[in-house]
């Protein structure tokens, strides 16, 4: 039995995984977390307190961070500032948090030789064309685009640095576009149900031809704690499931399954810089260790992520207005 150590345990993917510890393994968890705006504690609520402890502070704060590493037997790397909207906005948090954060978790790491699994992006790559056959893959080259994604790609460099400089034991995961309950509303997906349920019509950036390669949370879960248990060292994996779809397709889903007309959203104005197209080729992943996805069915993954928010208005009623502030000011 080990004690993991989870950054950003409070946000979307990262609670995620703290309940598929909880429920899959005799593992224990203890949450670092800063609680930003993106956190919600009610996330966690129910887990087995023998099991598990939240603790609120910062990544890039050393002491608190070295004293929780020391203590734990592995880390696995969530907390970031992770929306590109925001990053276009105020770019300073991403680096504060992406990469001073990475920075300070690694130096720890490496002063008590604990295991380190980071958790990254697909966009550190990129994006391709809509007509492109290639897939991302582990070599293909970095070229992020937004304060977001340049910020994520350092912190992996820094990563890959201190494997091989300092014989840190990490792995890296690039994951393609997560979806399912618990999201924040500021997100593509949660953002247009929880319009729909307000009564307010689904946003599409520019013309929504942009592709998102879609993967529900809990695979990503699944993919991670495979890797930390059976990675390789100083080896990067790709996490995806063949879930291209562009944003024009899933909004319409999304108002076909809330039983509205499937043209009842409106088109504003663009992201800046909006990168195209994600995909991923997870082979490597699914032959070297084995992993395979449970929700390989888009519609049906969406259905009850939609019957969750549904069911969770007051998990998210408190963020909504917050976040349709910040898209308002950006004329989004
Ligand atoms: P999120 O915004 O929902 O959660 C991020 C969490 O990190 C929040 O709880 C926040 O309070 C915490 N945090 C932020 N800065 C912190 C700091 N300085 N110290 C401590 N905690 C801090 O994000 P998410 O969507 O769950 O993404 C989690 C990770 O997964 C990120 O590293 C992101 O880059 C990566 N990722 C996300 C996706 C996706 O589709 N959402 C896909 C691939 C990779
Ligand atoms: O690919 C992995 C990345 O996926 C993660 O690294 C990021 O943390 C995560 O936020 C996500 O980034 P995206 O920018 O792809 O996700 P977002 O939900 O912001 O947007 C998804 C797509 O939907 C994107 O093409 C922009 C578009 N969009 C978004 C919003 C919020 C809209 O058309 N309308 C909207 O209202």
């Amino acid at each position: 039995m080990s004690h993991i150590l989870v950054t950003g345990g409070a946000g979307f993917i990262g609670s995620n995984f703290v309940r598929f510890v909880l429920d899959n393994t005799a593992h224990s968890v203890t949450v670092l977390d800063k609680l930003t705006y993106a956190a919600n504690t009610a996330s966690l609520e129910g887990l087995p307190a023998s099991r598990f402890t939240v603790v609120q502070g910062d990544i890039a704060d050393a002491d608190v961070v070295d004293g929780l590493v020391a203590s734990h037997d592995a880390v696995v790397h969530y907390a970031a500032e992770s929306h590109n909207d925001n990053s276009l906005d105020d770019p300073r948090p991403f680096l504060d948090s992406n990469i001073v954060g990475t920075y300070t978790l690694l130096e720890a790491a490496r002063r008590h030789g604990t295991r380190f699994h980071h958790i990254s992006t697909d966009e550190v790559y990129g994006d391709l064309e809509l007509d492109d056959p290639n897939r991302f893959t582990e070599s293909t080259a970095y070229n992020p685009s937004s304060p977001y994604s340049s910020t994520k790609a350092a912190s992996d460099l820094l990563v890959r640095a201190w494997v091989r400089s300092f014989g840190v034991d990490a792995t890296i995961s690039n994951c393609s576009n997560n979806y399912g309950p618990y999201q924040h509303v500021e997100k593509f997906i949660p953002r247009q149900i929880t319009n729909v349920l307000i009564g307010e019509r689904p946003k599409l950036y520019g013309a929504g031809a942009n592709v998102r390669d879609w993967i529900h949370a809990d695979d990503h879960s699944s993919a991670v704690l495979t890797i930390l248990e059976r990675g390789r060292i100083g080896e990067t994996y790709l996490i995806g499931a063949d879930g291209e779809k562009n944003n024009r397709e899933v909004i319409e889903l999304i108002l076909q399954q809330l039983g509205q007309p499937s043209d009842a959203y409106d088109h504003v104005v663009d992201r800046p810089g909006h990168d195209l197209r994600y995909a991923i080729d997870s082979t490597k992943l699914r032959t070297e260790l084995g992993w395979t996805p449970r929700f390989t069915n888009f519609a049906d993954g969406l259905a009850s992520t939609i019957d969750w928010y549904r069911d969770n208005r007051a998990w998210w009623e408190p963020q909504k207005a917050a976040a349709e502030a910040r898209y308002q000011a950006q004329g989004q």
